[in-house]
């Protein structure tokens, strides 16, 4: 596996190749991020992974400084996955100078949710991967369900400006009690670590009761965040919300069967978690 910091040297590399596979990461890779890799490899040949912890995506009182950075470990594992170029960049590779141009997502769409909580979180999102998009011209790139919202958007902005890059996505990885991995799942103590499953119990209860007929989706929500707060939890959000555009659906919407997905962010002690569930 090459590992390349320079986007220059990362064009040299890459010249001719029609078919990149590309996932990017924030390092600190676990079992979710080996899965995407594999996903990878069943659409596109050669891969590129990048790491870049994106300041741009954080905000002034989020965890960029401390985010878990695993440089090695990261790279044995990706060599075990066969994947043929790491795009490493530093800040300096990646922004040599101040990046004024931005991405700016639809409000409708990147100011809800997530957006809602991590004012600025989506233009950073978004900025880093059409400067990533163009650094390393991939055919596909492979985002995790996850975070359901960031596929989204990501997904609207290839539409958008016609990038040539078509955008596949992973089912969510979870441990065996149902938690979805997460680099941030590091940050949790071990009784954090055994409460955590909790949101993903909550979620597929809220999905249980939408499946019955439930209509009342309002009530739902409250009670779901009411019960996880209950357990000393605090929840941002749990949203019963359309798969289409992740807007509010309406009653005739749940009655003729709308595909749904429920979306949750809530911290566990100073650990934010985030997850979904497709109904
Ligand atoms: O999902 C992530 O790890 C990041 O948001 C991404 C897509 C690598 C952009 O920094």
């Amino acid at each position: 596996m090459k590992i390349i910091s320079s986007i220059d040297e990362l064009r040299d590399q890459m010249r001719g190749q029609l078919r990149t596979a590309f996932v990017p990461t924030m390092g600190n890779l676990h079992e979710g991020h080996l899965s995407l890799m594999r996903l990878a490899r069943k659409h596109g040949d050669p891969i590129v992974a990048s790491i870049f912890v994106n300041r741009l995506q954080f905000g002034p009182n989020e965890d960029f400084d401390k985010y878990p950075r695993t440089f090695h470990a990261d790279v044995e594992k990706l060599e075990k996955e066969g994947v043929y170029v790491l795009f490493a960049p530093t800040e300096k590779d990646l922004y040599p100078e101040p990046q004024q141009f931005r991405v700016s997502p639809p409000n409708d769409l990147g100011g809800i949710l997530e957006g809602e909580f991590r004012p600025g979180f989506f233009v950073g999102v978004t900025t880093v991967v059409l400067k990533l998009f163009s650094c390393v011209q991939p055919r596909v790139a492979v985002f995790g369900k996850k975070d359901y919202q960031q596929l989204m958007i990501v997904r609207n902005m290839c539409r958008q400006f016609a990038l040539p890059t078509e955008i596949i996505a992973a089912e969510t990885y979870r441990a065996e009690d149902g938690l979805a991995l997460s680099s941030r799942n590091a940050y949790l103590s071990e009784p954090e670590r055994a409460e955590a499953p909790a949101l993903y119990r909550t979620l597929n209860e809220v999905a249980a009761e939408v499946r019955k007929g439930q209509p009342d989706i309002f009530t739902l929500e409250r009670d779901s965040m009411a019960s996880l707060a209950a357990r000393g939890w605090k929840p941002d959000y749990i949203s019963i919300r359309k798969r289409i555009d992740l807007q509010p659906p309406s009653a005739g919407d749940i009655a003729q069967g709308e595909p749904l997905v429920v979306l949750a962010a809530a911290k566990l002690g100073a650990t934010r978690l985030i997850d979904n569930l497709e109904i």
